[in-house]
């Protein structure tokens, strides 16, 4: 069985993958945060990757601190006034507290325990302050008219991504996670994006695949060579097909009547 963060293996193109990512969800992602997050908003930033999202919290004045399992992707936000800090949220305390807004997008997913996580998460929010969880339901991934594109190799990238204890309905599940601990005002709803062949969104989806090849092929269910035809697909220009939906949750937690 993987143990660990299923994306932390070597791949030579990750930063890319994270940065079409960034490319692909940035958008959605700020336009929820954007009644959130002002000028001296604390915010905390978790599992940052290449650290757009605390890049563009920073860019709006806030006061930001980002965390990452590998925070050497994050190093040029302290230029930006960012405090960047490597720390595996499942284990190490989170640095600082009394947080405005703390937000996570596509880490919940990916971590096992994530009740405890949510329960650290809220710890170093104040009373008042709201979480932001955003993970995916991989109900649409690669939807077409024709229906899912390649679907031996989408199931065999998603066993892969679960033995590492990667959950595929996870930005449904944050909605359960928000309510049992405790926040209130719970909101949630998603988006998907349609993708075209051969652009900058297609290719994360091309490197998704790239990243998890070797692991794919180790497993047996696809080999190399249906890869290749899955990524061929991905580069036709006249393909479209649905990503997953996104799923953003935001609840406050409740003030603290003790230290009204
Ligand atoms: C799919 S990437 C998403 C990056 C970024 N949040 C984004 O949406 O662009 C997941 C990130 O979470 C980080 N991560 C995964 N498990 C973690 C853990 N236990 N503690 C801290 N960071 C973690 C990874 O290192 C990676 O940067």
């Amino acid at each position: 069985m993987t143990i660990g963060y299923v994306f932390a293996t070597p791949f030579s193109r990750e930063g890319e993958r994270l940065s079409l990512g960034e490319l692909l969800w940035d958008p959605g992602t700020t336009s929820r945060l954007a009644d959130l997050v002002g000028p001296g908003t604390r915010c905390l930033e978790v599992g940052a990757g290449r650290g757009s999202i605390a890049g563009w919290m920073a860019a709006r004045g806030a006061d930001v601190t980002a965390v990452d399992l590998d925070a050497s992707r994050l190093d040029w936000l302290r230029a930006r006034g960012v405090s960047v800090h490597e720390c595996d949220i499942t284990v190490d305390a989170l640095p600082g507290r009394r947080y405005d807004v703390v937000h996570a997008r596509l880490v919940l997913q990916h971590v096992r325990d994530r009740a405890e996580v949510v329960r650290r998460l809220c710890a170093v929010l104040r009373p008042g302050g709201h979480l932001v969880l955003e993970d995916t339901d991989t109900a649409t991934t690669l939807g077409t008219v024709q229906g899912v594109l390649r679907p031996d190799v989408r199931a065999a990238a998603y066993a892969v991504m679960a033995e590492s204890g990667y959950h595929p309905r996870c930005g449904l599940l944050d909605v359960d996670l928000a309510l049992r601990a405790g926040l209130v005002d719970v909101h949630a709803e998603g988006r998907a994006e349609v993708v075209g062949g051969g652009t900058p969104a297609g290719r994360w989806f091309v490197l998704w695949l790239e990243h998890l090849r070797p692991a794919m092929v180790a497993a047996g269910q696809v080999s190399s060579v249906d890869i290749d035809a899955a990524v061929a697909e991905l580069g036709d220009p006249d393909l479209r097909w649905l990503s997953q939906v996104m799923i953003t949750v935001i609840g406050r937690k409740a003030a603290d009547v003790l230290a009204a």
